[in-house]
């Protein structure tokens, strides 16, 4: 499908899902994007992209710093003439996942987290906004996780951080919807790619499998692809101010 042909895609986070979103789009049609801290990953997907007939950039791109940000939509500008669609997908997970609670939680790695997952999301909204005026309208897709509604035993910070995405999108969604810019949230469940699965043991995915509902299978990161696909183009173009969960039906919210 053609669904984003003409279309202009800055996806802020590369890595498994960022990557996956990048193809997506690309494959749709758009001009994509891609900017992750780790330059040299996302010029790969780029390249790929471009191998492959579609069309790419990859850059470096700072989630956590205002100037790095407000380069790569300059630089999104200036190659494809403007913007009709953000993806913040960044993350950092330095919280990590091995049972620190809120008594063990260094403040540092709090502030790490919230200054990159949750600021940083702030600032990638700030720079996309008057670009997206400039084209009449747009989107904005962040990436959120189940862990915001799930909130576990550990990883706080994480999930802290991305409940207060949910808020940042909602006001967007509100005072940004009025002039024809939309703002969605793509919740995932446990997402399998080759960044991450190395360090899940096969009884972990085992474990993991068994809370998954549908067919018992762990997600893929073009799982998440298909549904940002449909919210980026026209055929999402009356859903607004939703967060979304991927996740085989973990979840299952109301
Ligand atoms: N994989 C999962 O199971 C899962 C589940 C729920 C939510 N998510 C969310 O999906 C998104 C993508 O995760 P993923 O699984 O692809 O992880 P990943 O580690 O493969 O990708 C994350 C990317 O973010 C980049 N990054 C980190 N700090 C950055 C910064 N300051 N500025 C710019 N880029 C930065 C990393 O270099 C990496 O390429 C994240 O927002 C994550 O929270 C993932």
């Amino acid at each position: 499908m053609n669904r984003l042909e003409g279309k202009v895609v800055l996806v802020a986070g590369a890595g498994g899902i960022g990557g996956a979103l990048a193809r997506r789009y690309a494959a749709e049609g758009a001009a994509v994007l891609l900017g992750d801290v780790d330059a040299a990953g996302a010029a790969a997907i780029a390249g790929e992209i471009n191998a492959g007939g579609g069309r790419a950039v990859g850059v470096h791109l700072d989630g956590g710093d205002e100037i790095s940000i407000a380069a790569a939509f300059a630089e999104c500008r200036d190659r494809f003439g403007g913007l009709d669609g953000l993806h913040a997908n960044f993350a950092t997970f330095v919280d990590g996942n091995d049972g620190i609670g809120i008594l063990e939680l260094p403040l540092e790695v709090y502030d790490e987290t919230i200054r990159v997952n949750q600021r940083g999301f702030v600032l990638a909204t700030k720079a996309a906004i008057p670009l997206l005026r400039e084209r009449g309208g747009g989107v904005i897709l962040y990436t959120s996780s189940i862990g915001a509604y799930r909130t576990g035993p550990s990883r706080v910070a994480y999930a802290m951080a991305k409940a207060a995405g949910h808020a940042l999108m909602r006001h967007v969604a509100d005072r940004h919807g009025r002039e024809g810019i939309r703002a969605n949230t793509v919740a995932p469940g446990t997402i399998l790619h080759p960044g991450n699965a190395a360090a899940v043991s096969e009884a972990m995915k085992a474990r993991m499998q068994v809370l998954v509902p549908l067919k018992s299978r762990i997600g893929r990161p073009e799982d998440i692809a298909g549904l940002s696909a449909l919210l980026m183009s026209d055929e999402g173009s009356y859903i607004n101010g939703q967060v979304i969960c991927v996740d085989g039906g973990v979840t299952m919210r109301p």
